[in-house]
């Protein structure tokens, strides 16, 4: 399936470049928590996405390539004659700078981490905020540096070992900065950028979650006009906001599918049925394929099989509602900015598979039908920030992610329903005893997993011979990495001793102290 653009066409907006940096997706939260549209696009094709954008400005974002290596990646010519302000962030201060006839030079002793830029020179960029002859700290991550600054540029910051480290033409409006300002590691990093987007490209910050949500509703209304939606509920956060966007857009033109395939947690799908039928009213259709999965998973062990088949699964079971229904002309999808966004790859070829995420491609394909995906330009919080516009409850918009093949795999070896059950209930009562101490908003995901490990222990006068539970909690932003959250020894022995004392077939709890990486959040 190709990966179309976000569909939204505003003047009013930022463009990033993206040249490769590990942390652009941080640049476009900065602006659009400045309250301005972003769009991140990678540099090689920048031009087409400026053309369609009309920006007010571009951000040059930082990378891995150098720019004194034949080939590497620019800014296209069209933004410079553009005559728009440019922020260029590292990487891009390096390709602007040559771009307009200054010099760089690699072979400079790395410089990573905190760094305390002097300020040289009053400028818009950081009025209000860094005063002339002050100190400030930054982020730097960089091997190269500019040696030789393009005609109309001064230097207006400096650090000791970055001579240029904010480096200005104030005339053309661009501004560049040799440490990167959208980490959290530059403190005042935010309000440059805001500073850059309202000040220096006059734009207002008026981009708000209700203009979305209205922006949004006219977008679907024109793209379904009498057509059929359907969608399929996960019971996640993504799925339900992007189900009551669609709802509020169409009505009853939109019939939401929940499978429960017997690895959902406990009371799921009674919330579910209690959120879209009595709160909202919208057309649900609940269907039980607990068998079908049960059956279907006996004597499955190896993680990829198991994910194949409940994806597959999952996609019959779909489509024959689907049809019971009469069909539909589109399905929608809680896809989100992070999905959307190309990678930019430097090194080439196809990325290892660690484990094939479970989702519903294909199926479009399969069914004919077209996608309808109001979420495409949105970050998760983004995305909760709307699920609360709509008025959903809070126990749905603050949820843990949970994964589509659910429950199974967080039983490593053979899924049961007995297992299942067993998982259900300690799971619940580790997230009760982590909402009682007010940590779940703390934690990105927090989960029991049920071992194939039997471990003898005493309770009372008897022995006892069970299973052995893990518990799971990480802290992260996106996903990709993931650190464990820091439990008090107490806090653990609590959920320990309750789990023990009430969920019959296990005996023994351990908590998971690995980091991603190298372990994976989910233990399969
Ligand atoms: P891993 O285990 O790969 O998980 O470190 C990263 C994040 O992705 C979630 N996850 C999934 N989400 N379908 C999903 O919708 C899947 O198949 C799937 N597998 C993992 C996981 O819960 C974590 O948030």
């Amino acid at each position: 399936m190709t990966i179309q653009p976000p569909q939204i066409q505003t003047g009013n907006s930022i463009l990033i470049i993206d040249f490769g940096s590990q942390v652009t997706q941080l640049i476009a939260r900065r602006v659009r928590e400045a309250g301005v549209y972003s769009e991140i696009v990678p540099f090689n094709s920048a031009e087409a996405a400026f053309a369609r954008m009309q920006p007010k400005g571009v951000i040059l974002s930082g990378g891995p390539a150098s720019v004194t290596d034949e080939g590497s990646p620019r800014a296209p010519q069209a933004v410079l004659d553009s005559g728009l302000p440019i922020l260029a962030i590292c990487y891009g201060q390096q390709t602007l700078c040559t771009q307009l006839g200054g010099e760089v030079e690699g072979g400079h002793a790395a410089e990573f981490g905190r760094a305390d830029v002097e300020i040289l020179k009053a400028s818009p960029l950081f009025d209000g905020f860094w005063q002339v002859g002050g100190q400030y700290p930054v982020w730097m991550s960089h091997g190269d540096r500019v040696t030789r600054a393009p005609e109309g540029f001064e230097v207006i910051g400096t650090s000791p070992g970055a001579p240029f480290a904010i480096l200005a033409d104030e005339a053309r409006r661009y501004y560049t900065t040799m440490f990167h300002p959208e980490v959290v590691h530059t403190p005042d990093g935010a309000k440059l950028i805001s500073q850059f987007v309202h000040k220096i490209c006059g734009l207002a910050g008026d981009w708000t979650m209700a203009e979305f949500r209205n922006t949004k509703i006219a977008d679907i209304r024109a793209q379904v006009g009498s057509g059929k939606v359907i969608c399929g509920l996960s019971g996640g956060v993504d799925s339900a906001v992007a189900a009551v966007l669609i709802h509020e857009a169409i009505g009853d033109q939109l019939t939401c599918v929940f499978v429960d395939g017997g690895i959902l947690r406990l009371n799921e799908r009674e919330q579910v049925e209690e959120l879209f039928r009595n709160h909202y009213n919208i057309p649900l259709v609940v269907v039980d394929a607990r068998d079908l999965f049960m059956d279907g998973l006996a004597g499955v062990t190896d993680p990829e099989a198991k994910r194949k088949f409940i994806g597959k699964t999952f996609i019959d079971v779909f489509e024959a509602e689907a049809k019971k229904i009469g069909g539909a002309d589109f399905l929608a999808q809680g896809t989100l900015y992070p999905d959307v966004i190309e990678s930019v790859s430097f090194t080439g070829g196809p990325s290892v598979t660690i484990k094939s995420h479970h989702n519903v491609g294909g199926l479009p394909e399969r069914m004919n039908m077209q996608l309808v995906e109001p979420l495409r330009e949105l970050f998760k919080d983004e995305v909760r920030a709307l699920g609360r516009e709509l008025g959903l409850p809070e126990i749905f918009v603050g949820r843990h992610p949970f994964p589509g093949p659910g429950l199974a795999i967080r039983i490593p070896g053979e899924v049961t329903r007995e297992r299942c059950d067993v998982l259900r209930l300690a799971d619940a009562v580790y997230l009760d005893e982590i909402r009682k101490a007010g940590l779940y908003d703390e934690i990105w995901q927090a989960f029991a997993v049920l071992l194939p490990v039997k471990t003898v222990g005493v309770m009372g006068d008897g022995r006892t011979y069970d299973n052995v539970c893990a518990l799971r909690a990480v802290t992260s932003t996106d996903g990709m990495t993931a650190d464990i959250y820091p439990f008090e020894a107490a806090f653990l022995s609590r959920v320990a001793t309750r789990i023990i004392n009430e969920v019959k077939g296990i005996n023994r709890v351990v908590y998971d102290f690995t980091s991603k990486p190298p372990g994976t959040i989910e233990w399969e």
